[in-house]
């Protein structure tokens, strides 16, 4: 048994990262025939992404994929620790396995973030004592051997490393989509912005080498992918660990080479963001023209408490160079409210820059207090009314500029790259616009998986609508 430490997990010191390769052992091919799994994913695109690799793991176990949770024999929740309700969600959903697992014998696993925390592991251990298996974000290939443990000796396996970090290259995955892919350019952050857990779930920023992650992409184009996210929690401080004089407008810019039609990335942290990366994005046509850039909080006092580094003058400086170099561009962002010591005036400074950026769009949340983190042993000084209401302050202006910002589509003519049918599935398409915008389209099937040229007849705040014209 090995148990999670959040001190371990905090230190970073000048080791070298070890990259392996993964290596699947044969033995282990038939463990899963004739039975069901589902794996149950919370939080980011990281997450999201590594269920992609959990999922063909199993399949390549000989497992076969279950149409929902209820009548698989393996569960697995792949959890995220980014605030208190994404917990309350995974234990909401462990009591419900819990009650399947009376009447029935199912295997029930747990990984992703929340598994490097160990309050919750210990809770888990108390309280839900039915749980088989736990594993953490550094020991994600080693899945097949732990899931063979508990099915062969019947016996709880929980393996969760607090190590600063290795890479694993080549993990088998099964991609969601036919068209977008992630592609994971770098694991951790080092940033330990005080409110933020990831540091300590994800361990020390390492980098993949660029050759690896060049060659996947390349294989993508091949496979007649369109669309390829860079993936990381801080993307711009890409290659600095590497120590090659590389960084990530180099990456940007041999990625966008490959031919990729599409090419963006996630997460940009506004202090690593520099001019050659601007002129990169702005130099080729394939690498799309927005732009995920957390704010958090528009107030220097707050962001200083944050350790965000950077100021709210220099996040406007750097946005007006992004809106002045990269016509069109489309601009996203994170905004916390009610974070320790924010003033009714601190909260005004971010509607301030709201305002002047008049953002495409935000994802707001009320700030959520991490154990183990420095600000949750701040005074959470804020009430929970007064938080609430700044949200809903907040996301009233965020609307508004959405819909203003999709306006400005009204009768023009984009490229849609076409995903599928819509949810609706009243047999509209649904597809994104090379700024991100979700547009629902009318036209034939035939065009799923292709960019097309759609005319927008009509504008909502969270969609546009249009049809195909060629
Ligand atoms: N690496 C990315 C963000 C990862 S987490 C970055 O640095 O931008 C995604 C978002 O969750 C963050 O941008 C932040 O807005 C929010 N978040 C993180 N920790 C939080 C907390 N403790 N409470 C509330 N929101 C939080
Ligand atoms: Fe968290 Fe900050 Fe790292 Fe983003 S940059 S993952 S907010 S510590
Ligand atoms: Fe959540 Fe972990 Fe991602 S905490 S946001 S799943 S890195």
């Amino acid at each position: 048994m090995k148990m999670p430490n959040l001190n371990e997990a905090h230190k970073r010191s000048n080791i070298c990262v070890s990259f392996e390769e993964f290596n699947f052992d044969n033995n282990l091919k038939n463990i899963g025939n004739g039975k069901s799994y589902f794996v149950k994913t919370y939080g980011c695109q990281m997450n999201e992404h590594d269920s992609e690799n959990i999922c063909a793991m199993l399949e390549e176990m000989g497992f076969k994929k279950a149409e929902d949770y209820e009548v698989a024999d393996l569960v697995i929740l792949n959890t995220c620790a980014i605030r208190e309700n994404a917990h309350n969600k995974a234990f909401g959903m462990l009591g419900r396995l819990g009650h399947i697992k009376e009447s029935k014998n199912i295997i029930i696993g747990i990984c992703g973030c929340m598994a490097q925390e160990e309050s919750v592991v210990e809770e888990i251990m108390n309280k839900y004592k039915y749980v088989d298996l736990i594993f953490g974000t550094h020991n994600l290939h080693r899945l097949p051997e732990l899931l063979n443990n508990v099915i062969s000796n019947n016996k709880k396996e929980i393996e969760v490393l607090s190590i600063e970090g290795n890479i694993v290259e080549n993990i088998p995955v099964k991609r969601e989509s036919k068209y977008k892919a992630w592609v994971n350019i770098m694991y951790g952050c080092d940033k330990f912005c005080t409110y933020c857990i990831v540091p300590y779930t994800r361990g020390k920023q390492r980098s993949r080498m660029p050759k690896s992650i060049i060659y996947e992409v390349e294989k993508l184009v091949k496979d007649g992918y369109q669309e390829v996210t860079l993936l990381g929690q801080n993307v711009n401080a890409y290659g600095r660990d590497l120590k090659m004089d590389y960084d990530m407008a180099n990456l940007l810019e041999d990625v966008a080479k490959t031919g990729i039609n599409r090419l963006r990335f996630v997460t940009s942290h506004p202090w690593d963001f520099n001019d050659r990366m601007i002129e990169v994005i702005g130099k080729y046509d394939n690498i799309m023209p927005y732009i995920h850039l957390p704010l958090q909080s528009g107030s220097d006092k707050i962001l200083k408490l944050m350790g965000r580094r950077y100021t709210k003058e220099s996040y406007l400086e750097l946005v007006d160079k992004i809106k002045t170099k990269i016509p069109n561009c489309a601009l996203t962002t994170d905004i916390i409210v009610g974070f320790p010591g924010e003033t009714e005036e601190d909260f005004n400074e971010t509607i301030d820059v709201v305002n002047k950026c008049k953002y495409d769009s935000a994802f707001t949340f009320i700030y959520s207090p991490r154990i183990g983190t420095p600000a949750a042993k701040m005074k959470d000084d804020v009430p929970l009314s007064e938080k609430e209401s700044r949200l809903y302050k907040l996301n009233d202006l965020i609307n508004k500029y959405s819909k203003e910002n999709n306006d400005s589509y009204l009768g023009k003519i984009v490229k849609v790259l076409i995903e599928g049918y819509s949810e609706k599935n009243n047999g509209t398409l649904m597809g994104y616009t090379d700024t991100m915008k979700l547009v629902n389209v009318q036209g034939d099937e035939k065009n799923i998986g292709k960019i097309v040229d759609v005319k927008i007849d009509e504008v909502k705040t969270w969609s546009l609508d249009g049809s195909i014209i060629k």
